[in-house]
Order: C-alpha cells, then structure tokens, then sequence
C-alpha cells in the first residue's frame, strides 16, 4: 500500500531539514548545509509492514513552484494523500506564500479531492515567547485562505519535539489500523502491569499507537497528570541518542532505565516497530518485561 505524501512550501521554510530529521536520522544542526532542492525528490520510506510513504520533497524556488502549477499540475497534485505546507513563520513575504498556497490548494482539489491538509508554521524557535500569539494570528490567516477546505495548522520547529508530535500526527492519519494496534497494546499493557505501553515505528521513531485508553468524555485524564509532551520527546532524545550511538560506530539495539520511580523498558518489537513499556510497580523486573515483549512479537508481526 502506497501513499504520496507531498511536501511543498517556499524555498527555505525547511522542507528538506524537517525530512532529513525524520526519516534520516540526522541532527538539526547539519540541515544548514543542505542546499536548496531542485525540482522535486522523491523518496519511497517502508514505514509499518505494507505501507510505503512516497514522500515528494517539492523544491519552493518560484520557477519550480510555477512549473508544479501548470505543466506538472496533473503529475504534482493526483493521488495524494497527505498534503504538508510549511510556511516559515518568519517569512517576508506572506502574501506571495499565501497566493502560491491557494493555487495549490486549487491543484489538490481538482487532482485528489480527499486529501488530508497539513499546514505548518515552522521555525518557531525564531519567535520570541510567548509565542501563542503569533501562531494563532498565522493560524487564523491559513485558516482564512483555506475558505471551506478542513486543514490542521501546527506549529513547529526542528529544535524541539513538536516536529515529532506534527508528523506523528500526520502519519496517524496514513496508519489503516491505528485504533486495533491500540487495543493491542491495552491487553499488552495489562500483562504486563505497565502504567503505558508505546509504540514507535523503527526508522523515524514516530510514535504508531499508545496503550492509554481515552475516558468516554474523550480525555484520557491520568495520562494528562503525566508530561503531555512526552510521547514526541522520547522520539525527539532517542533519535539523538541513535545518532550519537552512530557516532559512536555502535548499533542502537535496545534501551533499559530503572529510575527512583519507575521502569521503562525500549526494544524491538517487529522488524518496523520498537516498543516502551514503562511501569511504576518496583516488584516487577526488566527480565520479565523483555520476555513479555519477547513472547508478544509474534502477535504484533
Ligand atoms: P527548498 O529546497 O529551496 O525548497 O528549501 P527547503 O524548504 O527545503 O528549506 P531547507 O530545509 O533547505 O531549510 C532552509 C534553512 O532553514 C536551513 O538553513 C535550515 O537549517 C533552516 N531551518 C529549517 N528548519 C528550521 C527551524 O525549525 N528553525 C530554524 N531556526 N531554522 C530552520
């Protein structure tokens, strides 16, 4: 199973960066050397068993940008299924952004109606705090320009986990059987006693599905007690703790914490998964949560 993901935005909104951090494990600061990208690069990233993103990076440069709206406008804008725009937050020229914006939204509707919109608002960590403010004022002027189509704005940076938390997101939408991979992970997270049982897709460390169960209200109250951010940040530290284990010419196979309070447990799940199983009970071992995981690969395959 295939699906076209495509990246578009001005020349320098950090299309590139945001796709070397995800799918290639490199450190936000090496995007500045990236150059700017010509026309448009594909990319086919396995991601969970069958399904295959086709991500095509679109080069922002105006030349390219005017070529995607008229000549390559069938070849850009058919069987999309996701389409992400960055728009950095800083931008001089919001009006141009807004204008290339809507003839793309024009391209999308005409070529793949049913496309998921992702519109956002990166380089964050440009803005001075507090920076709610801004992002709503952006928020409310994307939203504008999008007339009736629904789209989700989010705001992003590649200095902190919200790129995780956006593209997490973005791929749950792609994910088929998110909601059965959930209910999965509660019956594993019972046999266990873990407090929270995560999965993340192996190469990205996106997060896949939680075992948290949302409460009928559609709050799931006792996760929210704990660090709301802490889904993206475990992907955010654990890519840099892969890219420093690479450093370090050594494979990042597994990760064990046993702290005052509780124990997490990281390891292989499936060949495209890797599972978190955190517990707050001190009687039960790592042995045995590694041999749970152990005895559950089957299951998840
Ligand atoms: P084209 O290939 O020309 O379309 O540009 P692009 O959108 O791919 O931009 P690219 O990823 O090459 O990024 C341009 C610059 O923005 C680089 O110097 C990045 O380091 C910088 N950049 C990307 N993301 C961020 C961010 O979140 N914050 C800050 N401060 N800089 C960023």
């Amino acid at each position: 199973m295939k699906k076209k993901v495509l990246l578009m935005g001005a020349s320098g909104s950090g299309k590139t960066s945001m796709r070397s951090l995800i799918f290639s494990n490199n450190p936000a600061s090496l995007t500045a050397r990236l150059g700017a990208t010509i026309d448009v690069e594909q990319n086919h990233v396995r991601f969970l068993g069958d399904l295959i993103l086709n991500l095509w990076d679109c080069g922002g440069q105006d030349a390219f940008m005017d070529s995607y709206l008229t000549t390559q406008r069938g070849t850009i804008f058919k069987q999309v299924g996701v389409m992400i725009y960055v728009f950095d937050v800083e931008s001089r020229e919001i009006l141009k952004d807004l204008e290339y914006y809507r003839d793309c939204m024009t391209g999308l509707q005409q070529y793949s109606p049913d496309a998921a919109v992702f519109l956002l608002i990166h380089k964050m960590d440009l803005v001075r705090e507090p920076r709610q403010p801004t992002f709503l004022k952006r928020k409310q002027e994307l939203e504008e320009a999008s007339g009736d189509i629904s789209v989700s704005v989010l705001a992003t940076s590649i200095y902190d986990e919200s790129l995780y938390k956006a593209w997490s997101n973005i791929v749950h939408t792609l994910i088929p059987n998110a909601n059965v991979l959930s209910r999965h992970l509660n019956v594993f997270a019972n046999a266990c006693s873990a407090t929270e049982v995560i999965l993340f897709e192996r190469t990205t460390f996106l997060v896949i599905a939680t075992s948290s169960q949302a409460n009928s209200d559609g709050h799931d109250h006792e996760a929210e007690a704990m660090y709301t951010k802490r889904y993206e940040r475990t992907s955010e530290l654990i890519k840099y703790f892969k890219h420093s284990c690479t450093r370090a010419r050594e494979e990042f196979r597994s990760l064990e914490m046993e702290l005052y309070d509780f124990t997490a447990v990281l390891d292989e799940m499936t060949r495209n998964t890797y599972v978190m199983v955190v517990v707050h009970d001190p009687g039960i071992e790592i042995a045995a949560l590694k041999m749970n995981i152990k005895l559950a690969r089957r299951k998840f395959e």
